[in-house]
């Protein structure tokens, strides 16, 4: 008998490829960023990253409602304060600029999962993620602020703190914060493997974060390390750390393979500003298919092991899905 074979039997028509279809988006994957800035009726397009907007609060909560009746689960909040000092103290007051956002977001939509991003680039006056002496970014100084940070975002509604900044030992300080306050039961998103990535430029404008000197790389990873991101996470999970990160997605899917491959915790991917720069211009272009380049690329996100997914993207997507169906 001779049985060839013959792959592309299964690829016939699309009943059967969908059939046996490995990998699938859901609107359950994803987690919108939503940048809060000061003002009322206030709706700014990032240049670079066409529809994305900073939005006051007021917006911002139309917005997370269109984001909630599309059947997006979550969002992440980042920050533009109105004043920024050497400290970044509007991060962790009661009434910062974030703070007020998640009250106003639970008040009118409380299903909607609220992340926020626990960081002080947006609000400290030299762009750095943690204090600065001597033109240092000093750790440990650091992570007290990244605490009070985290517990003030979870005294304000959030469900779920994801520290961004790379300082040594955030996660578990931030664990022992949130504990001590009474916030045992709020995860604990680790921005585990961030690397210092040239991905992030658009994001520095729309969250107003470029550092005012130097840049990243005493923080921040080496594009050119694996192993070392296997440590960073193990630290992180061993710091207390419920889900972990790979910040940016596209370049560095064999960093989540291996992640996911070695530790099986839930894994979340930032399809960064950069990445959805590059395909907006080229889409604008006329150069690629947007909606086909942004399935294949956030798909291979999850073959990659990605369990959940920060995209700009999310909202097209999730509205693709339903026209599919
Ligand atoms: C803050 C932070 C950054 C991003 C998320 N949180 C910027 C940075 O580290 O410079 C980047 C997100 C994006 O590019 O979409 N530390």
């Amino acid at each position: 008998m001779d049985l060839k074979l013959r792959m592309r039997r299964l690829r016939a028509n699309e009943k059967i490829r969908s059939m046996v279809r490995e990998n699938h988006l859901h609107p359950e994957d994803f987690i919108y960023p939503l940048f809060i800035a000061p003002g009322e009726k206030y709706r700014k397009e990032v240049s670079s990253m066409p529809g994305v907007f900073q939005l006051s609060i007021d917006e911002a909560v139309k917005e997370a409602k269109e984001v909630h009746e599309l059947g997006i689960p979550a969002v992440i909040l980042f920050g533009i304060p109105e004043h920024k000092d050497e400290f970044g103290c509007e991060a962790y007051q009661d009434d910062g600029i974030v703070q007020r956002a998640i009250k106003a977001i639970k008040k009118e939509i409380p299903e909607l999962y609220v992340i926020t991003d626990v960081c002080l680039c947006e609000y400290t006056s030299h762009g750095h993620c943690g204090v600065v002496r001597n033109g240092e970014v000093i750790n440990d100084e650091t992570l007290e602020l990244l605490a009070k940070t985290a517990v003030s975002h979870a005294k304000a509604g959030a469900d779920m703190v994801a520290p961004s900044d790379m300082m040594d030992g955030r996660v578990r300080a931030i664990r022992e914060a949130l504990d001590e306050n009474g916030f045992s039961h709020i995860p604990i998103m680790a921005y585990s493997a961030k690397y210092a990535s040239a991905f992030y430029g658009p994001f520095r404008e729309a969250a107003e974060s470029a550092p005012q000197f130097g840049d990243r790389r005493s923080y921040q990873m080496d594009p050119a390390n694996g192993n070392e991101a296997l440590r960073e996470v193990w630290l992180d999970i061993e710091e207390g750390a419920d889900i972990v990160m790979v910040k940016p997605a596209l370049s560095y899917l064999d960093i989540v393979w291996r992640v996911k491959q070695e530790f099986g915790y839930p894994v979340c991917v930032y399809n960064v500003s950069g990445e959805y720069a590059l395909v907006k211009a080229a889409a604008r272009n006329g150069w690629v298919e947007e909606k086909r380049i942004v399935l294949e690329i956030l798909t291979s996100m999850k073959r990659a092991g990605a369990d959940l997914i920060i995209s700009y993207h999310a909202k097209d997507v999730v509205k693709w899905l339903k026209e599919a169906k």
